[in-house]
């Protein structure tokens, strides 16, 4: 199979600004060499941008950027819609955690015509499960799980998503940081939730063997939405929202490569990345490596297959 990589520089989703470099600086990091040294023919799309929107305003005053997340879900959409086919494997380079509310939606449309479920490995600090009425840093980056499984907040207000992901389906993992406002909301949903206590007391590997069987047995179809601020800050500088206590450097590997022996994963996003806070260029060295990882790189370099 063949791989296509996709630049998305979106950073409307917060006020700092330099999540826009993070596709070049994952191309810099030779993330196209790295893959197709591992036997993979690797396309590169270029960059999708939507180009800037009148704000759109909103009673909750915190809320910045709102229209332009309205047309970067819309663009992603569209572009996923007239581009995207069973023979690549899309991997979204980011651009902010808002390019999940474009992606997500648009790759369940695609599952459901092949009469398959999607489902979603959320690695993240966060939850990302404010709404656009609860949210009190208004920013955006922190609504995408709440606008693919579908939210009243959204509605008559931007475009909701084409199709929804069943909370049920989402499985998280490297929570370590959620606001009172969402606390009480996503114990509702039935979201998978590993956060770091789980981690620290039970490990990555038999929670994410647990989830990856349930996708098994659903004939379903898996999206990995890596958000850089999974890891722990000291391996993983750059993103502007670190949270000490993340994923350690082997913890996250392993995922990686549990995930590439399931054979399941069928799209990947790389997401908040911003390589202005980086050091010498560690982070994207590290999420080149991971990326190699779930695509088949082994310690060991026997018995390699294509996914
Ligand atoms: N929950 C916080 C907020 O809503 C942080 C969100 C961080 N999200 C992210 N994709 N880094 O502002
Ligand atoms: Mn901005
Ligand atoms: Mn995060
Ligand atoms: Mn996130």
């Amino acid at each position: 199979k063949s791989i296509l990589l996709i630049g998305v520089p979106a950073d409307q989703g917060s006020r700092r600004a330099g999540c826009l470099m993070g596709p070049d600086s994952l191309r810099t990091a030779n993330i196209a060499r790295r893959l197709s040294r591992l036997g993979y023919e690797v396309l590169d799309d270029g960059n999708i941008t939507a180009a800037p929107a009148d704000e759109i305003l909103h009673t909750n005053p915190n809320i910045h950027h709102l229209a332009d997340y309205a047309a970067l879900i819309h663009k992603l959409d569209q572009y996923c819609a007239t581009t995207l086919t069973n023979n690549h494997i899309p991997v979204f380079m980011g651009g902010d955690h808002c390019i999940a509310a474009g992606i997500l939606p648009a790759l369940a449309r695609t599952s459901e015509n092949t009469g398959q479920e999607q489902f979603v490995l959320w690695l993240d600090a966060h939850t990302d499960f404010q709404t656009l009425e609860s949210t009190d840093t208004g920013n955006l980056h922190g609504t995408p799980v709440t606008y693919i499984i579908g939210d009243p907040s959204f509605d008559g207000v931007i475009p909701g998503p084409s199709t929804t992901i069943k909370p049920e389906n989402i499985c998280m993992m490297g929570i370590r940081s959620v606001d009172p406002a969402e606390q009480a909301r996503i114990a509702r949903t039935g979201i998978d939730i590993h956060d770091m206590r789980a981690i620290d007391e039970f490990g990555v590997a038999a929670p994410l063997r647990r989830f990856i069987d349930r996708v098994r047995r659903a004939n379903g179809r898996l999206h990995v939405s890596l958000d850089v601020d999974f890891l722990d800050p000291d391996i993983a500088p750059a993103v502007g929202t670190t949270v000490s206590g993340g994923v350690s450097h082997r913890e996250a590997h392993l995922i990686m490569e549990i995930l590439y022996d399931s054979g399941l994963v069928t799209s990947l996003d790389i997401a908040e990345l911003n390589p202005f806070l980086d050091v010498h260029g560690k982070t994207s060295e590290l999420i080149v490596d991971l990326v190699a990882s779930l695509f088949g790189q082994r310690v060991l370099d026997t018995q390699r297959r294509s996914i």
